[in-house]
C-alpha cells in the first residue's frame, strides 16, 4: 500500500474565489487528502430542514478536479444554533448540574434521542448525495468524540437512558441491589425508576454505581456511532473513520473501533507534552519543541489495534497549538519526524492540522501548513519534504511485534472510581510500560483486552487490567512465551467488586494478594536485589515460586512457569532489569537506547527517530535533531 499524506481544510472559511488556487497548492505539495466538512452544519442547513449543498458540491468538485481524494466529516459536533431552539434539553449537564452551553463544540448530550434523530437526518441526507460522489474516498463520524470531557453527562436525557441500560443488564432491581452491594448503607433500589445518576452525592457514590454509568456511558458513545456507520454503508463504499485523541479513556474506542473501517487519531505531541503528559519537570523542558519520545508512538500502536489495522493520523501538528498551557514553536524537522514515526508505525495516511491558520475565531493562534496570510509557514515546506521522500520510497511495509501489551478501557474507568492512592492512574501505569519497552529498543502491539489468542508473541504484559476476560485467561493458560502480569490485575469482578478467592486467580499461580498500599511518591519500597516500587505495593501469600523481594521480606516477584505476577509499581531501572530479564528467558534481547533515541521495524525497514534537540551518535550514525534515519532490514 502506498502512503499518503492530506490535510485538514474548511473551505467554508474561505472566499470560494481562493479555493481553485488552495486545490492545486495542496496537490503541488504533493498531497493527496483533503479532510472537510466536519464543523460545516450552520452552512450545510442553515435553516432547520432546509439544506445548502451548493457551496459543498462545489469545494468537492474543485478538489477533485485538482486531483485530491475528500474525507468527509459529518457536522454532528457541531449542532447550529436553531437545534437547540427545538431540542433545548439536548445540551449535556456536568456533574455540578450546570448545563453546558451553546458557542463553542461539542455541546449535546449522546443520549438525547431527539439529536440522534437530527444527526441520522444530516448524515443520511449527506451520505445520499455524496455516497457516490467519485472524490469521497472516506467519512469521518462527528469529530473526536469525548473532547472537552464530553461523554459524562448528568442530564435527565442520561439517566433515562441509563434506567433503561440497568432494566436490560440486570432485569430486575434484586438483582441490580446484589450486584452492586446496595445493602451497604441502605441504598437499595425497589425499581429502576429509583436509579439516580452517581453525581451529587453527600460522599463517595457506589463504586458499581459510578462503573454501570461509566460502561452506560461508553455504551452510548458507541451507539451514537453506529447510527452513523449504518447510514453511510447504505450509501457509499467508501471506508469510515473517526478521529480519536491522546490520553482520552472515557469510552471504550475498540467498541466505536467494532463498527468502523479506520482508526485515525490527532496528533499534537508539544499540546501533550505542556498539557497531559504526567512527567518530571525536566523532561518536559527537554522535549519542549519535540514532544515526549513515545507518546505518539504509543496512540499510533494503540489505534493500530483500534482500526484492526488500519489507522491514520487525521490531525497532525503542523507548528504552535492554541490550547496547551505554554504552546512552542517545533524544533524544525519534527513535522517531518512526526509523519515519519506515523508511517513506520504503519500509519497509512498522515494530514496536518490545518491548511491555513485561520484570522478570527477561537484557534487564531493554532498553526497551519500556511500563515493567514497564505505565505508558508514551517511545516509546509517539511510536508513537501515527506511527500517526496515517500514518493522515492518503496511501501515501507506492515509492522511486526515481538511483544505485546493489553490495554482495556474498563480498567481506566476502575482506578477513576476507586483509585486507592492519589497518583494511581491506568494510563500513566501502561504507558509506564510501555516507555520501559520503547527504551529497550523493542517493537509493540497493543491488544484489546478481550484477546483470546496469544501465540504470536514472545512476551506479554498485562499491568493494571481489573478483570482480565475469560477468553484472555484461556489464552494465558496455554501460553508459551514470558506473560508479566500485575499489578492490581484482575483484582476486581465485572460489577467491582473484590473477586473471591482473593486476586490474581492466574492459571497455576499459587498466590493471593492478601494486602495491599498505596504509598506518597516519596515513600519507595526497597528490592532485595536493587531498585523500588513507588505509588502502589502488593503483599503476597502462597507457595509460587518468588523470584524477588522487597527489602521488608515480601515476595515483589512470582512466577509459575513463565507467568511472572508483579507485585507493585517498579520505577524505571527495577522495571527495565525486570522486563529485560523476562524478554532474555524467551529469546528477545533487549537493546537499551540513549535517551530521546527511538527506533521502529517495519516488514521491510529499521527506522530511527531521534527526538532530541541535540545530534545522537548512534550505531556508527550520526543523527541531527529532530531526525529520521532508516535501512533496509
Ligand atoms: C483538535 C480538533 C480540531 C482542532 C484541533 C486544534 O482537537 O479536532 O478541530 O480544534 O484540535 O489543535
Amino acid at each position: 500500500m502506498k502512503r499518503t499524506l492530506g490535510v485538514c481544510y474548511y473551505p467554508e472559511h474561505w472566499p470560494e474565489a481562493q479555493w481553485t488556487e488552495d486545490a492545486a497548492r495542496m496537490k503541488a505539495l504533493g498531497l493527496t487528502w483533503v479532510r472537510i466538512g466536519e464543523f460545516a452544519w450552520s452552512r450545510m442547513e442553515p435553516v432547520p430542514g432546509t439544506y445548502d449543498w451548493g457551496w459543498l458540491d462545489r469545494a468537492i468538485a474543485v478538489l477533485g478536479a485538482a486531483g485530491l481524494q475528500v474525507a468527509l466529516g459529518t457536522p454532528t459536533a457541531t449542532p447550529p444554533r436553531w437545534m437547540i431552539d427545538r431540542h433545548p434539553d439536548m445540551l449535556a449537564v456536568d456533574a455540578q448540574g450546570r448545563v453546558r452551553g451553546f458557542g463553542s463544540r461539542r455541546h449535546y448530550d449522546f443520549s438525547h434521542r431527539g439529536y440522534r434523530g437530527e444527526c441520522a437526518k444530516i448524515v443520511g441526507a449527506m451520505a445520499e448525495r455524496y455516497g457516490r460522489n467519485p472524490h469521497v474516498a472516506a467519512w469521518q463520524t462527528d469529530n473526536e468524540y469525548a473532547c472537552h470531557d464530553t461523554v459524562l453527562s448528568y442530564s435527565d436525557a442520561a439517566r433515562d437512558a441509563f434506567r433503561d441500560w440497568c432494566a436490560q443488564r440486570y432485569q430486575s432491581p434484586e438483582a441490580l441491589n446484589r450486584a452492586w452491594g446496595n445493602v451497604f448503607w441502605s441504598m437499595d433500589y425497589a425499581g429502576f425508576d429509583d436509579i439516580g445518576l452517581p453525581n451529587l452525592t453527600v460522599t463517595e457514590a457506589n463504586p458499581a454505581h459510578v462503573m454501570a454509568f461509566r460502561r452506560f456511558a461508553s455504551d452510548e458513545v458507541v451507539s451514537f456511532n453506529k447510527v452513523q456507520t449504518d447510514i453511510i454503508r447504505r450509501h457509499s463504499a467508501a471506508p469510515i473513520a473517526h478521529n480519536y485523541m491522546g490520553n482520552i479513556t472515557d469510552f471504550d474506542h475498540f467498541g466505536t473501533g467494532a463498527d468502523l473501517d479506520i482508526a485515525s487519531w490527532d496528533s499534537y505531541p508539544l499540546g501533550f507534552l505542556s498539557d497531559r503528559l504526567e512527567m518530571p519537570a525536566e523532561h518536559k523542558q527537554r522535549f519542549v519543541r519535540q514532544g515526549d519520545p513515545d507518546f505518539q508512538a504509543f496512540h499510533h500502536d494503540l489505534y493500530r489495534a483500534v482500526g484492526r489495522g488500519r489507522w491514520w493520523i487525521m490531525e497532525q501538528q503542523p507548528g504552535p497549538v492554541n490550547w496547551a498551557p505554554w504552546n512552542a514553536d517545533p524544533l524544525p524537522g519534527m513535522a517531518r519526524l512526526w509523519a515519519w514515526e506515523a508511517f513506520a508505525h504503519g500509519a497509512e495516511a498522515v494530514c496536518y492540522f490545518r491548511w491555513r491558520q485561520a484570522p478570527f475565531a477561537q484557534e487564531q493562534m493554532h498553526a497551519g501548513l500556511l500563515r493567514p496570510d497564505s505565505a508558508p509557514a514551517q511545516a509546509f515546506d517539511e510536508a513537501g519534504v515527506v511527500a517526496r521522500e515517500l514518493a522515492a520510497m518503496p511501501d515501507v511495509g506492515t509492522a511486526r511485534a515481538d511483544v505485546a501489551l493489553v490495554f482495556d478501557y474498563a480498567s481506566a474507568w476502575a482506578w477513576q472510581t476507586q483509585p486507592q492512592g492519589r497518583d494511581f492512574s491506568y494510563f500513566r501505569l501502561v504507558f509506564h510500560f510501555y516507555r520501559c519497552l520503547r527504551r529497550l529498543g523493542m517493537n509493540v502491539d497493543i491488544l484489546p483486552p478481550d484477546t483470546g489468542d496469544l501465540t504470536a508473541y514472545k512476551m506479554v504484559l498485562a499491568p493494571g487490567v481489573a478483570t482480565l476476560s475469560a477468553p484472555f485467561l484461556a489464552a494465558l493458560a496455554a501460553y508459551k512465551g514470558a506473560a508479566l502480569i500485575g499489578p492490581r490485575t484482575n483484582s476486581k469482578t465485572p460489577e467491582f467488586a473484590t473477586p473471591l478467592p482473593l486476586p490474581p486467580n492466574l492459571p497455576g499461580l499459587d498466590v493471593v494478594v492478601a494486602r495491599v498500599e498505596s504509598l506518597p511518591p516519596d515513600v519507595p519500597v526497597p528490592l532485595a536485589q536493587g531498585g523500588q516500587f513507588l505509588h502502589w505495593r502488593e503483599k503476597l501469600e502462597g507457595g509460587a515460586a518468588v523470584v524477588e523481594t522487597t527489602t521488608d521480606g515480601w515476595p515483589a516477584l512470582v512466577r509459575a512457569g513463565d507467568i511472572h505476577y508483579l507485585a507493585g509499581w517498579p520505577d524505571d531501572a527495577t522495571l527495565d532489569r525486570i522486563v529485560s530479564e523476562a524478554a532474555q528467558s524467551v529469546g528477545i534481547d533487549p537493546d537499551p537506547l540513549p535517551e530521546g533515541l527511538r527506533r521502529r521495524d517495519t516488514g521491510t525497514h529499521r527506522f530511527w527517530f531521534n527526538y532530541n534537540a541535540v545530534p545522537v551518535e548512534w550505531g556508527g550514525v550520526t543523527i541531527p535533531p529532530a531526525g529520521v534515519h532508516w535501512h533496509e532490514l
